[in-house]
């Protein structure tokens, strides 16, 4: 589809990613009962996907966001800055880092050390999406929503320049010359 000067291909549609989201809801679910984990969720990008996996849980759970940059446009600048704590105290709690996409692997590397110095009882990290042909990371990935190739992505919360966040499916944003 043609987005302003822009071309867009979806690549997995809204009905898809809900059966998926609601996949992973239920399996959290599962390995939670009886718990109350919270889900920390990274801003800007996983907003969307966190409040739709919030709503297909069926067992008590809490919430709260950090923020990170690592991008400019289409690339990684190579360091995560902080821009936003946590305020939730941590310690002790079964914690669900929640990613729209996991590309270099460096935000989730910041991520992981940094929440695992506050001594959760248990860290478990949920993306939508992972560029494995992109991704350095010497842990696993506990849920990925779908594995894509190494292309940029817009939509459901994914930005391009802080736009298209709200585009309801996954699209590829097609160009070189971005
Ligand atoms: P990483 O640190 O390289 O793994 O990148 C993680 C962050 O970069 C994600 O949380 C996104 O905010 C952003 N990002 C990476 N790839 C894409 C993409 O294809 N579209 C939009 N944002 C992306
Ligand atoms: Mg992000």
């Amino acid at each position: 589809m043609q987005y302003g000067k822009y071309t867009l291909t979806e690549i997995i549609s809204a009905d898809v990613i809900r059966k998926r989201i609601r996949e992973i809801a239920q399996q959290l679910s599962d390995r939670f009962k009886d718990e109350v984990p919270i889900f920390i969720g990274v801003l800007n990008g996983s907003f969307i996907v966190l409040a739709d996996l919030m709503r297909a849980m069926t067992i008590d759970c809490e919430m709260d966001f950090i923020k990170l940059s690592s991008y400019a446009g289409t690339e990684s600048t190579g360091t995560v800055r902080l821009l936003k704590d946590i305020s939730a105290d941590i310690t002790n709690r079964h914690v669900i880092i929640v990613e729209d996409i996991i590309d270099s692997g460096l935000t989730i590397q910041f991520l992981k050390e940094r929440l695992e110095g506050a001594s959760p009882k248990s860290l478990t990290i949920v993306t939508l999406l992972l560029k494995p042909d992109v991704a350095k990371i010497k842990f696993a990935i506990d849920y990925v929503g779908f594995e894509i190739p190494p292309d940029f992505v817009v939509g459901y919360g994914l930005d391009y320049q802080q736009k298209m966040r709200h585009l309801p499916a996954i699209y590829r944003l097609e160009g070189n010359n971005l």
